[in-house]
Formats: C-alpha cells, structure tokens, sequence
C-alpha cells in the first residue's frame, strides 16, 4: 500500500511515543521505510519532503480535551497535501480491578481531523489510545503493575491498529464517541482560550531545587526560564507533565492549596464582588447576571492568577514560605508517585 511513513509526534511523559514505535514496528515488518519526528514549535515541513505514496501519522496526548496548542499550531502550518494520515490521540487510561477505563477525547481527534480535511488530506484512521494517565497535579502516578498491564493492552490495540491502516484499510474507531465528544467540547474551548494558561502557573520547584537546569533544557516548548535561581513556568507551557514527572531531585510540585485559594478568588469571591457594585449602579446588570459573572471571569481571572503567581514565585524563597508551600502540595509526599511510560517502549525509534 505505502512506500513511506511518517509519523509526527509529540508526548510529555512518553505514551504517544510508545504508540508511534508500535506502529513503526508494524510498518517495517512490511518493508515500508519509517521516520518519526518529534513535534515542536519551530519544527516546519516543506512539501518536497514528503515522498509520494506515504502514509503520514500524528501521535500526540489529550490536553484539556483537545490536541495540545502545539499540535494544533503544527498542523496549521503543515503544507496542503493530498496524502492518506492517521490521528492517535493518548488518553488518561486508568484500570479498577479488572476493568480498562478509557480517557476522553472531545476535540482531540475532530480539531485536528478538520484542519487536515481543509488542507486537503485523507483521513484513514482515527484511533484513541488508552495509556496511562500522567496527569500527576490531579492524582498521583498510576502503580508500575497496572502501568504495565494497560501498556500491554494499549501495545495489541495499536498494532492491530496499525496492521489495518497500512494495508489500506480505514479504521474510524475515533469517531464511536462522537456524540460525547461533542457535548463536551465547550470545555475544550474553554480550555483552549483560558484554562491552559491557568494551569501553566500551576506548577513551582520547592527547596530540594538545585537549579541544575534539567527542566529548562528539557522542556519542549521552551516555557521554562530561570529567575531568581528558581525554574518560572511561563505562560508558554502545555502542562504536559514532562518536568515534574523527570525533574532529578523531585522538587517540581503542584502548590495545592495556593492553587484552590487563588482559583476560589478568580472563580468566586472577586467576580461576585464585582457583580454587587455592579448590580448596586444599575439593575441591567442582575439581568444579565450569569453572562456578565463569567466576562467578569474572562476578564479579571488570568491577570491576578498570572500576578499571584509572580508573588508565590517570590515569596517560595523564604524559608517559612517554601515550607508552607511545599508541605501543601499533596505531590510532595511519598505516596504521590510520578509518571513516565516505560522505557523500553521509548527506545525503538527508527529514522
Ligand atoms: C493538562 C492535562 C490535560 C489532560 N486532559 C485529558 C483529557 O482531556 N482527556 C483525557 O483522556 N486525558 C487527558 N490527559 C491525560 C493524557 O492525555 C494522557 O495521560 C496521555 O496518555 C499522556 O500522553 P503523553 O505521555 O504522550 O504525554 C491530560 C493530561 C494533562 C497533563
């Protein structure tokens, strides 16, 4: 079917990676020549260096319900061509007992899918991919065991996957979930345009920081700088938990409690605040008191979370601030494991 594949991915703990091996796996055993390249935000394609007859795959995670900014940003730079492509989207796969639980996709697959069909592509698979759950600032890392057994699952499903796509079939198992995916993808937007920036201030590096630089060198979109001897996450992050989950000394935590007092003020206090006085001038203002709260949101949310964040970044300095901090991250304490997807999924990598 295919002279060539090529498989663009991008991955912050390293489960699109595992996919995008196994699917390279199965195209070598059919003579088909493999590239894979990582995805970041400088990477570009000239059409001239996309042989004719290949097959082009993109891996990436579900952030927020939706590709991360950074594959979307890729894709629409990505030349028009007219070639056959794949989307797989990894997704928090978690497992209860017996029981695969599957993640969920929203706009992962159909934001993606459009932006190709406009380009011009042929899509011949939609699949979502399972693994593990790296989502580590919402519940600590999934126990190695469990791990192991999803990636077993995910290693068949992918390659059945892929047996099918590269003999020319197509594969819309994506597209089951379709009408759920939809009815959740306000949240998509709403991560798009204002959550993700709220999470990229979710992240702070405690005492046992070093600054021995790994987590600026590392990041792949370059939203790390280092200020005051501290790592600063910049508004620039995907959250794509590759820092906290590789830093050496484990200092990289999520402050908890900053977090839950400073979103109840941009959620809660400071917009009802706003609404009284508002309300108080002019009785417009109660009628259209839902909408107004959430442009109160939009508005005010991301300046104070972005200037709280500044001040914690300041304050951590302080040695009864650091300590206050760090012991109310729940990612500090022992039990609150870290994620990265086993390596030896990570090293077949053919170019
Ligand atoms: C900020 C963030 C948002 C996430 N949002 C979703 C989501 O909306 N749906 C989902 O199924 N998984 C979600 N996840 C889980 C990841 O998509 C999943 O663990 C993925 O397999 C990680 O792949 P990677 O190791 O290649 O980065 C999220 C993870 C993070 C860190």
């Amino acid at each position: 079917m295919y002279n060539n594949l090529i498989i663009y991915y991008f991955t912050g703990t390293g489960n699109a990676l595992a996919a995008a091996n196994w699917i390279a796996q199965v195209a070598l055993t059919k003579d088909i020549q493999v590239k894979i390249r990582k995805i970041t935000p400088s990477l570009k394609v000239a059409k001239e260096e996309i042989p004719e007859n290949t097959l082009i795959g993109f891996c990436y995670p579900t952030h927020g319900f939706n590709a991360p900014p950074v594959v979307i940003d890729f894709l629409l730079r990505f030349p028009k061509l007219q070639n056959q492509t794949f989307l797989l989207n990894t997704r928090a796969g978690m497992k209860i007992s017996k029981l695969f639980l599957p993640g969920l996709s929203g706009l992962a697959q159909l934001s993606p899918a459009l932006i190709l069909k406009l380009k011009g592509f042929k899509i011949v698979g939609y699949q979502p991919m399972d693994l593990p759950s790296n989502w580590i600032s919402i519940h600590p890392g999934i126990r190695q065991k469990v791990v192991d057994s999803i990636f077993k699952r995910c290693e068949r499903i992918t390659k059945q996957f892929a047996e099918k796509i590269l003999s020319g079939q197509n594969v819309y198992k994506g597209l089951i979930s379709l009408p759920v995916d939809l009815l959740i993808s306000p949240i998509s937007i709403a991560y798009y345009f204002f959550g993700r920036f709220a999470l990229t201030k979710t992240f702070v590096a405690d005492n046992n920081c070093n600054n021995c630089g790994l987590c600026e060198k590392e990041c792949q979109v370059k939203a790390i700088s280092i200020k005051n001897n501290r790592p600063f996450w910049t508004h620039k992050c995907e959250s794509c938990m590759h820092c906290m989950n590789s830093c050496p000394q484990r200092s990289i935590q999520t402050p908890h409690l900053f977090v839950v007092i400073i979103w109840w003020l941009v959620f809660s206090v400071i917009p009802m605040f706003i609404m009284k006085e508002l309300v108080k001038n002019s009785p417009v203002f109660s009628e259209y008191f839902n909408l107004i709260f959430n442009i109160v949101v939009l508005i005010t949310g991301l300046p104070i979370i972005f200037f709280s964040y500044r001040i914690l970044h300041f304050l951590i300095k302080l040695r009864f601030f650091n300590w206050l901090i760090t012991y109310t991250s729940l990612t500090k304490f022992k039990f609150w494991r870290r994620y990265f997807a086993p390596k030896k999924y990570l090293d077949v990598k053919p170019n």
